[in-house]
């Protein structure tokens, strides 16, 4: 490989920082379509980094290759929403009609066909990812056009805009959507009310975060202000991984310029000069027009130098594409991911208000979380507080998916009926939504009086409904896949624990199991729950938690009523060993139980 041909990559002693090793990773991949050994090489040399970190992060990325993908690396979004639509039939029509195995290139280095975990489009899914490219509502013609234009060897460039068009798909607003406010409104409010006031009114305004913790946010810029430091960190969480959830996407589609202004804002308040919006690798296609707004800022003295002629209020912002690790949404793996390593959670304490990025103090906070505290900066706390609940101020949005007529994004004041949204969102014969995702909570038909606000159902903003066709189990599987695949194999029980509940899973799915192993899954779980390192494998157990208790019969109907049974079919096992030996007499045959 020529590193010449390498576009942006690291020439310069500024351009050296090892904490952009990913981003130049993430730059090869898509160019070459894996990472040759030169460019670890070249890279080594130039970020002073040893090769073997540098394969230990191209290893932890699932975007990131070390062998060549085909020319056009499809991969099928894997929700359980996009299973709803079909997207498995599709993918496996495809994989026929190119003559593909699934996860492999193809002999002539055409074409790999895989799956992947969410893509942030169960709106307007089954959706995949073509060279990183969002394709959105696949169907039999689509997929039939997809086959022909790489049998033709067509330049994605070239293949239908329809193809890749991604809409935002608002359904309802309320204050947030439908704000008037001009761009820089909330610098304009900090310079005239200074940061004291305006961090008060955030205090007062009861926000708390939007990416599903809840913690509050007035209290986290102001910890994060009183660390002394040399320089402090504001930290945009675009990863937005949980399935089912695509909130953000429309955000930054659409509002990213009212983000930006929560991010300075943040910024003139704790006395940051720089930022960074981490946004998940499968939002390739919004990077450009980001850049591009950013760039418009600069131009108009909203970022960079003296911001709004206010002197000695600095503050840039960078874009850092993540490649494919869900565990990178949990902030302290999104910090070490900025700093260009393996997404591993870190230790808490310290927290990252106080040693964040490069152990610097940082706040790290959820897309809509920003605009959120820009719109504060420009109405006031009382305004905000007009709509809510007592412990959840304001509004929440919520990307609904699955078994309704109208999927979107929904705006509501929090303290909605669930029972409310389903009649909104045209869901009629619901059995269940899945609130907050894969890590959220199951609620059957009976709760639907149950209300979305941190102190009832909490949520980040997915919701999936499941009507009464649907088999639960489905879902449980899916997400027990999901788990596994995203679990970064740090501690034990995540990483066991994981593991077995999903093979328990499937082991019920299978007809295999009996009420040993339902004990089984309960006890791995409420294991996985208080001894896993951090959140991914806290929640991981929940979907099967929850449903053991509210949909005990998707299990129970299941079951072998034997006090246990074996994973596998022991006597079909024993066929090669029946051939070999040339005996198919009932001694050579194991007894089935009735
Ligand atoms: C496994 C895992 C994934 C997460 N993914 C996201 C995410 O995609 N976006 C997000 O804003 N927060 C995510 N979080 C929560 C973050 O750790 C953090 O609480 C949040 O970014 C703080 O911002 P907020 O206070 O504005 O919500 C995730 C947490 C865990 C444990
Ligand atoms: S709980 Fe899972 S994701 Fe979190 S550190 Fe442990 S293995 Fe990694």
């Amino acid at each position: 490989m020529n590193t010449d041909n390498l576009f942006s990559m690291p020439t310069s002693p500024a351009d050296s920082r090892p904490d952009l090793l990913l981003q130049y990773l993430y730059q090869i991949q898509y160019q070459y379509s894996f990472i040759p050994q030169q460019s670890v090489k070249y890279l080594s040399e130039k970020l002073s980094l040893t090769e073997s970190h540098i394969h230990g992060v191209i290893g932890f990325y699932s975007f990131l290759h070390e062998s060549a993908r085909g020319t056009y690396d499809i991969l099928f979004s894997d929700s359980i929403t996009d299973h709803m639509t079909g997207s498995r039939e599709l993918m496996a029509d495809l994989c026929k009609k190119l003559g593909v195995t699934p996860g492999e290139p193809r002999a002539d280095g055409r074409v790999t066909v895989d799956t992947t975990s969410c893509t942030g489009m169960c709106d307007q899914g089954p959706a995949m990812l073509v060279n990183g490219w969002t394709v959105t509502r696949l169907d039999q013609g689509r997929i039939d056009a997809i086959s022909q234009l790489i049998e033709s060897n067509t330049a994605i460039e070239q293949w239908p805009d329809e193809f890749f068009q991604v809409e935002d798909n608002i359904q309802r607003r309320d204050f947030l959507l439908s704000d008037d406010s001009a761009s820089a409104d909330a610098l304009r409010a900090l310079i005239d009310q200074g940061d004291a006031a305006v961090l008060e009114q955030i205090e007062s305004s009861g926000l708390r975060g939007r990416g599903g913790a809840g913690f509050k946010t007035g209290m986290k810029w102001r910890f994060c202000k009183q660390a002394e430091a040399d320089q402090h960190f504001v930290v945009c969480n675009a990863d937005e991984g949980e399935p089912g959830t695509f909130k953000d996407r429309v955000l930054l589609n659409s509002y990213a310029d009212k983000v930006f202004d929560g991010m300075a804002l943040c910024a003139g308040i704790i006395g940051a000069k720089k930022g960074y919006l981490y946004l998940r690798g499968e939002y390739r296609y919004l990077r450009e027009p980001l850049e591009q707004i950013l760039q418009q800022r600069r131009d108009e003295g909203l970022l960079g130098k003296d911001i709004l002629g206010k002197q000695g209020f600095d503050f840039d912002i960078e874009i850092h594409m993540g490649a494919g690790a869900y565990i990178c949404g949990e902030e302290s793996s999104l910090i070490e991911s900025l700093e260009g390593k393996r997404g591993i959670p870190r230790k808490r304490p310290p927290f990252p208000v106080t040693n964040g990025y490069m152990d610097q103090p940082t706040v790290v906070n959820n897309v809509e979380t920003f605009i959120s505290a820009a719109l504060i900066a420009v109405h006031g706390a009382e305004w905000f507080r007009s709509v809510g609940t007592a412990e959840s101020s304001g509004t929440k949005l919520l990307s609904i998916s699955g078994d309704c007529e109208k999927p979107g994004i929904y705006e509501y004041p929090f303290g909605v009926s669930i029972q409310d949204i389903l009649k909104d969102c045209g869901a009629i014969d619901a059995q269940a939504v899945q609130v907050a995702g894969a890590a959220g909570m199951t609620v059957p038909a009976e709760e639907f009086e149950r209300r979305i606000a941190f102190e009832d159902v909490s949520t980040g903003g997915s919701l999936m409904v499941f009507n009464r066709e649907r088999d639960m189990l489905d879902m449980v599987k899916n997400f027990a896949d999901f788990f596994v695949h995203e679990s970064c194999g740090f501690c034990t029980p995540c990483r066991v624990g994981g593991s077995l509940l999903k093979d328990l899973v499937n082991k019920v799915h299978s007809g295999h199991a009996g009420e040993y192993d339902l004990k089984e899954m309960s006890n791995i779980g409420q294991l996985m729950r208080t001894a896993s390192h951090c959140g991914l494998g806290a929640t991981a157990a929940n979907p099967v938690l929850d449903t053991l208790s509210k949909f005990p019969n998707i299990y129970q109907k299941r079951l072998k009523h034997t006090g246990y049974e074996p994973a596998f079919d022991l006597d079909a096992a024993l066929q090669d060993a029946r051939d070999i030996t040339g005996r198919d007499d009932p001694g050579a045959h194991i007894g089935t139980e009735s």
